[in-house]
């Protein structure tokens, strides 16, 4: 998609002067020229729309504090596109979150920036394979993990995020449970639960990439740091941890407890945004970009507001059946 160059003038500067005095401590004044203005017009365009704009707690700082109606992790999302009344919703994140949104609201317009924004754990995974999971353990419930494509929730019993998993698994009352695709987030479970899991082989390019040695290396150089890790880390990582959650739950763990430094292990963004709220607490920022997440940009959500595409629809066969297993796992909590 050729994108449109939009000019840096006064009245931009103006608009968009509260927007600024924010976040001015996390994205240097040079660059500034280069948002406000996509800024100023998605604002604009917002109205006139009647859009509302979700934005994924790994987008970067100038879409999550400058153009962001709703923000939060992919459980929230959910949650608030359910329930929004705008008739256009605008997904800053990743495909999947975007096919959860139309399951939802099959009746709005759903836009996802680039349509090419996916996700490794969506990736590893298909329905065939579920099927002959089914096959394998007949009878044993199958709670996928969102991160699936709509096709893959059709053949699960229920959802879940990395917020809820755990009560998820437990409120289907049986010994047994088939945990997708994420195998990481399938382990930390299973230090969680007395439930068996049965697991598949997904992982998160961006969260397998940390190391516990390396959390080791954050606690010799800062000592006291407060270590908090996103459970699609490996089990070395985990186990390293004070404080395993979502990205929503590490966000809280920093609200409630404002640790003097932190180090939040996860995706590059997460840290600048939310030290636009605690810009006492000092954030180590160990860097691992979702290059997913990173394909929707300010030029990009103007195009797609302005021309309201790349629209997200769900094969209707398949519609029905995976959307209740969103609404399945949305009534669990
Ligand atoms: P959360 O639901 O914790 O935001 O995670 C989504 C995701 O893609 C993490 O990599
Ligand atoms: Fe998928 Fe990992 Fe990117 Fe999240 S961070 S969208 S799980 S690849």
């Amino acid at each position: 998609m050729s994108v449109q160059h939009l000019p840096y003038t006064q009245e931009v500067e103006q608009a968009t002067a509260d927007v600024y005095a924010r976040i001015k401590h996390i994205i240097p004044k040079i660059e500034w020229p280069i948002h406000a203005p996509y800024i100023a017009k998605i604002n604009e365009l917002k109205k006139e729309r009647n859009a509302v704009i979700l934005a994924h707690n790994y987008q970067t700082p100038e879409i999550f504090h400058g153009v962001a109606d709703l923000i939060g992790d992919s459980l929230g999302l959910a949650r608030m596109a359910a329930e929004t009344d705008a008739d256009v919703i605008v997904m800053c994140g990743v495909h999947f979150m975007a096919e959860t949104a139309k399951l939802l609201c099959p009746e709005k317009t759903v836009l996802i920036p680039d349509v090419t924004a996916g996700c490794s754990l969506a990736e590893s995974i298909t329905a065939e394979d579920i099927r002959k999971l089914k096959q394998q353990y007949p009878g044993v419930p199958v709670v996928t993990y969102v991160n699936t494509s709509a096709a893959v929730k059709a053949e699960t019993d229920v959802c879940c995020t990395s917020s809820n998993a755990v009560k998820v698994v437990e409120s289907l009352g049986t010994d047994k449970v088939i945990c997708l695709p994420d195998r990481f987030l399938a382990h930390y479970i299973s230090t969680q639960t007395d439930v068996q899991i049965i697991d598949w082989q997904g992982q998160c390019e961006v969260h397998e990439r940390f190391t516990g040695a390396e959390l080791r290396e954050y606690r010799k150089t800062y000592p006291g740091i407060d270590v908090i890790a996103h459970p699609e880390c490996p089990p070395d990582v985990i186990e390293e941890a004070d404080f395993v959650g979502s990205t929503a739950g590490m966000i809280q763990y920093v609200a409630d407890n404002k640790p003097e430094q932190v180090v939040m292990v996860t995706e590059c963004s997460m840290s600048d945004n939310v030290a636009v709220q605690h810009p006492d607490v000092n954030f180590i920022r160990p860097c691992n970009m979702c290059p997913h997440m990173k394909r929707i940009t300010l030029p990009k959500i103007y195009e797609s507001l302005l021309t309201l595409t790349p629209q997200v629809d769900v094969d209707p066969a398949i519609a029905e059946k995976a959307k209740l297993s969103v609404q399945r796992m949305l009534e669990i909590g």
